[in-house]
């Protein structure tokens, strides 16, 4: 039997990686957040002070990934925020992360959330979710988890770069930000976390018992 694949896909701050995780622990299945591979790179772009739109120089360093890097304590905030999404644009980084992607379902399945999990990773996943809620609801979640981290910000900020970085991540040639055709769209906007998980799992039994 081919291992179990769940993709999961969404915008930032919409809930995919407490989803993702919850349902990987419940399913007994590896959870890989693709997000952070993209933040890796864009990492080690900026070590070399280099631009995160420069393509060699990004596709260089996606392949000197090393799993380490997503152990990388700086692969969150702003600045992090901005370098993934430049890099995550550039073809050549997208392809270079294709295979680690693959290699890690394949072995023994597994939970992987991202953007494009479902349309081009794995376009053959058993079960897609596309977890989304409202750009507001979003830039509220973002402002209180920076808050819990002690991090100052401006909430009209936080909602102005949730903003920037949807329309970056949609509207890239390569891979855009969209629910594949038959995945299942979740809009968490009214749902705590365990509402969501509920819901998700309800849908992946669903999936699974059509299989
Ligand atoms: O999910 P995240 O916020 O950690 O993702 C960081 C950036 O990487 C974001 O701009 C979208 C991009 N990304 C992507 O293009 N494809 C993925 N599978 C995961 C993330």
């Amino acid at each position: 039997m081919t291992p179990l694949v769940i993709a999961i896909d969404g915008p930032a701050a919409a809930g995919k990686g407490t989803l993702a995780r919850r349902i990987a622990a419940h399913l007994g299945l590896p959870y890989l957040d693709t997000g952070l591979l993209y933040r890796a790179v864009g990492r080690r772009v900026l070590d070399r002070g280099a631009d995160p739109r420069d393509a060699a120089i990004a596709e260089a360093e996606a392949r000197a990934l090393d799993p380490a890097d997503l152990d990388r304590p700086d692969l969150r905030g702003p600045q992090a925020d901005h370098a993934a999404s430049a890099v995550a644009a550039i073809p050549a980084v997208r392809a270079a992360l294709l295979e680690f992607q693959r290699s890690f379902g394949r072995a023994r399945g597994a939970v992987l959330d991202g953007r494009d999990i479902g349309t081009v990773v794995f376009p053959e996943a058993a079960v897609k979710l596309f977890v989304t809620a409202s750009p507001e609801e979003r830039a509220r979640r973002r402002f209180l988890e920076l808050r819990g981290r002690g991090i100052a910000a401006d909430p009209d900020q936080v909602l102005a770069e949730i903003r920037d970085r949807d329309a970056q991540d949609a509207n890239r040639p390569v891979a855009p930000l969209k629910p594949a055709p038959d995945a299942i769209v979740i809009d968490t906007t009214a749902l705590d976390a365990d509402a969501a998980f509920a819901v998700a799992l309800a849908e992946i039994g669903q999936r699974l018992a059509g299989r």
